[in-house]
């Protein structure tokens, strides 16, 4: 844990006096530790007890011009690796939830884009009443961690849920968190993925393609990265925001995403998620096509396949292609069959007869190697994601 910067945020609570324990262990274990007491947190503990034990300044105002000058509010989470609010009292947490920024606590909250930790401590009431359970949902949905509250005697007498976690096992479970974190299985490993739709062009302004929305391929793109992998999504045209990889590259058709791939390589692995147009127009027309009055043909072309393209190289082959079979009958004959077909390692076999997956969030995978096939329920595309790049990492690091 040797240079990871914390900046530990101290609100108002009898629990503050915990807070200086956990500051201690936290140097212990090495931890850079800044802290931001809040104007009630100061009922408690104070500045110079909290300097003294954490080695630097404490941060308070919002406003102070001097403070600014020196060390600008966002700076303090921006050089810190984690945020820890502890104790949080049931004001902070509704603070968070409602994106309430009235002090320089709140307002870091609001700013930051770094993991935040949790550490409720108040009256077992106040921690079961409904709007306080409410908004530790809310955070909890947007992906703020939570240590305890933990059962016992509390300072007021009461028994039961809302006493803070004692400083010995905040500091185990953020170690924890940290060490989750940096696992990074696929670190050394390069990906591309496809996803989305392609459009194959008839005229300059319309097009043959179909629904898929892009969110299965960038599901896996995503994890991919998350696991290390310097991840490549190339994306046929989706509604879906910036995906958090290495490169993305943004195509329309078929030949485009088949151009973009073959730029991509080398890599370690491919994940064909994309539903690429199988024909492109042969005769596509130059300028916008008129009336005559008169019925047209459209003449079509089978486009390349990227897959087959990828999986059957000489040279850069992946050492591992994974492609998708979406079908409409005999999923499992027909996923089976695009495997040996197509060359690649992996077949995620989706049936799609229903359009129940295309532009939806669940997806229903048949799985197919050329060893072993396996029947995955119905999940969300993101556990889809999941549990094929724990797949990956299985394989690959074997
Ligand atoms: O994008 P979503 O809305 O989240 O929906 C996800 C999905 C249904 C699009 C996805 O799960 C999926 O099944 N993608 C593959 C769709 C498809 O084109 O299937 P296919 O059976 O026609 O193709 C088989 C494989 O060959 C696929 O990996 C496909 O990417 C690839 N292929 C197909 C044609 C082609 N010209 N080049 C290819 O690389």
């Amino acid at each position: 844990m040797e240079n990871k910067k914390i900046l530990f945020i101290i609100t108002g609570g009898i629990a503050a006096y915990k807070s200086l324990e956990t500051i201690r262990e936290l140097r212990r274990d090495n931890f850079n530790v800044t802290c931001v007491l809040t104007k009630s947190g100061s009922e408690f503990v104070t500045p110079l007890s909290i300097e003294s034990i954490s080695g630097n300044r404490v941060y308070s105002e919002l406003f102070d011009l001097n403070e600014e000058h020196k060390m600008g509010h966002i700076q303090l989470s921006r050089m810190s690796d984690l945020i820890l609010v502890a104790p949080a009292t049931a004001n902070i947490i509704s603070k968070i939830a409602y994106g309430i920024a009235d002090d320089l606590a709140s307002t870091l909250l609001m700013a930051t884009d770094k993991p935040i930790i949790v550490v409720p401590a108040m009256n077992v009431r106040m921690w079961l009443n409904k709007s306080t359970q409410r908004n530790v949902e809310t955070l909890k949905k947007d992906g703020i961690e939570f240590i305890g509250p933990e059962s016992g005697e509390m300072a007021c007498g009461e028994y039961g849920e809302g006493r803070m976690t004692e400083p010995g096992k905040i500091v185990d479970e953020i170690k924890k968190y940290i060490d989750k974190q940096n696992f990074r299985p696929l670190k050394n490993q390069t990906a591309i993925v496809t996803a989305g739709p392609t459009r194959e062009m008839i005229d300059p302004v319309r097009f043959i393609s179909n629904e898929s929305s892009g969110k299965q391929g960038y599901a896996i793109a995503e994890m991919l990265q998350h696991l290390g992998a310097k991840t490549t999504l190339i994306s046929g045209p989706t509604s879906l925001g910036a995906p958090k990889v290495t490169k993305l590259i943004n195509v329309h058709s078929a030949d485009q995403m088949l151009d973009a791939c073959e730029a991509s390589l080398p890599a370690d692995i491919a994940v064909c998620a994309a539903a690429v147009a199988d024909y492109k127009i042969a005769n596509k027309i130059s300028s916008k096509f008129k009336k005559t009055g008169n019925d047209q043909k459209i003449t079509l072309q089978e486009n390349p396949d990227i897959l087959e393209r990828l999986s059957k190289r000489n040279s850069l082959r992946p050492k591992l292609m994974i492609g998708f079979a979406a079908e409409t009958e005999n999923l499992q004959d027909n996923a089976i069959k695009k495997l040996s077909k197509k060359g690649c390692d992996w077949i995620l076999g989706n049936n799609v007869s229903d359009n129940n997956v295309f532009n939806q969030e669940t997806n229903k995978i048949f799985f197919v190697t050329k060893q072993y096939t396996e029947k995955w329920g119905l999940m969300s595309k993101k556990e889809v994601a999941q549990k094929l790049c724990k797949k990956i990492t299985t394989h690959l690091n074997h």
